[in-house]
């Protein structure tokens, strides 16, 4: 029975902390690391949650306090996961086109690191030579992912060194001494086929033979979550079966035991959150219903950056009649959270509510239009709690100059 927050508990929040207003529950993250857990009990393995997609230290904390490792995009990311209370080992910094100083920066601060490209790997290589082992983000030529824009292991993709420029990685190693610890892929966000994984895994196994030091192999994130009503996620009982399998015949084949890091973002916190919005404004104009929320791509822009399909109820009229709207924002651009979407009846001051708003929502959040970015409440044991003020004007003015 899957973990849900009642529409009472929503209605409390938005009465509290107002609309719009993201709200987090704390036991739903659990019960995604539980069945990550369980689906992968037969593996020697690391979970690190992809920080990236939501990072209020709260959740960053309450993920550590479960046991989760944390997996960081940027060096700001990393200072946020150690400032939550995250011990170095359990941080690690995926990096992507990043400057060196980022790396030393990451080194000073004693957490792990995967490098993805030839030039820093040489620079860590000349500086550091085999005092800190160190991981590589190899790019497998894969394409895989919900949709181009989150597809980053096909062989047009910005992200890692292709697996083509071996023999350079090689060669850095070789001259610089490198201790090469990890080997790293992530082939994309939302791949729901478990094949898309077992095919990036035996990438990186046809590599491990050139890296004798090697003990980890990270396979990064990108299990697909379901997003629409009866829509299926990735198989992770199947996909945590492959997985052990895989490794267990490669241990077989070369008497080498390697352990598996995974990389989760969605997985553990798309469906935790909720974002309660109300209505402005009712429009009808032809054969159109807008239904005007109060907020806009300035707060969630998921819908019209990526085409994102979200679940949308209104739990202020749940049993009026079904009519269609087209659910827009208040944003002086054209902002759809949904079309022809059938909803019970809207009317002014409905609470509206877009599931699936925990992962990459208030992250990728913007003050657009000069809006202040919205509040975010965390539901655990019962209780609602602030997690983050809503902004007001001396956020906007904060950092310009007068
Ligand atoms: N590891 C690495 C190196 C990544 O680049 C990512 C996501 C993850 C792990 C986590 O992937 P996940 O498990 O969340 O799929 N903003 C987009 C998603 C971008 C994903 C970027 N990288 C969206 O809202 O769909």
């Amino acid at each position: 029975m899957s973990t849900t927050i009642a529409p009472e508990v929503l209605k409390a929040a938005a009465a509290e902390f107002g609309t719009p207003v993201y709200v987090y529950h704390a036991e739903k993250i659990k019960e995604q690391f539980e069945s990550l857990k369980s689906s992968f009990s037969a593996c020697d393995v690391r979970f690190f949650y992809a920080a990236k997609s939501l990072t209020n230290i709260h959740i960053l904390k309450y993920l550590s306090e479960i046991g989760s490792g944390i997996d960081c995009s940027s060096i700001n990311e990393v200072e946020l996961a150690l400032y939550s209370g995250a011990k170095p080992e359990n941080v690690l910094y995926t990096s992507n086109n990043i400057h060196f100083s980022e790396i030393e920066r990451a080194v000073e601060l004693g957490v792990h690191i995967n490098i993805d490209s030839l030039s820093n790997l040489k620079k860590f290589g000349e500086k550091y030579k085999g005092t800190y082992p160190v991981g590589i983000r190899m790019r497998p030529n894969i394409m895989a992912g919900g949709n181009i824009k989150i597809a980053t292991g096909h062989d047009k993709s910005k992200f890692g060194i292709p697996v083509t420029q071996l023999q350079e990685v090689l060669d850095i190693v070789n001259t610089t001494g490198l201790h090469i610890k990890t080997l790293h892929i992530h082939t994309g966000s939302e791949i729901k086929d478990v094949e898309v994984f077992v095919k990036g895994l035996s990438v990186m196994f046809e590599l491990v033979p050139h890296f004798p030091q090697l003990e980890v192999v990270d396979l990064g994130g990108g299990f697909k979550v379901p997003y629409k009503p009866d829509e299926k996620g990735t198989d992770m009982e199947l996909l945590g079966s492959s997985v052990a399998e895989a490794f267990k015949k490669f241990e077989a084949a070369t008497g080498r035991h390697l352990q598996v890091w995974f990389e989760p973002g969605k997985y553990m916190v798309s469906e935790c959150g909720h974002f309660v919005t109300s209505v402005n404004v009712l429009k009808e104009t032809g054969d159109i219903n807008f239904a005007g929320i109060d907020t806009g791509l300035n707060h969630l822009i998921r819908p019209m950056f990526y085409g994102a399909y979200h679940k949308i109820d209104n739990i202020s009229n749940p049993d009026g009649p079904l009519k269609n709207y087209q659910v827009v924002g208040y944003i002086c651009e054209t902002d759809n959270f949904a079309e022809d979407r059938p909803l019970p009846e809207v009317r002014e001051g409905d609470l509206i509510v877009i599931r699936n708003a925990g992962a990459y929502c208030y992250e990728m959040a913007s003050n657009y239009n000069s809006r202040f970015r919205p509040a975010e409440v965390l539901y655990r044991d019962g209780k609602l709690s602030l997690i983050r003020r809503r902004e007001t004007m001396e956020d906007l003015l904060r950092t310009q100059l007068f």
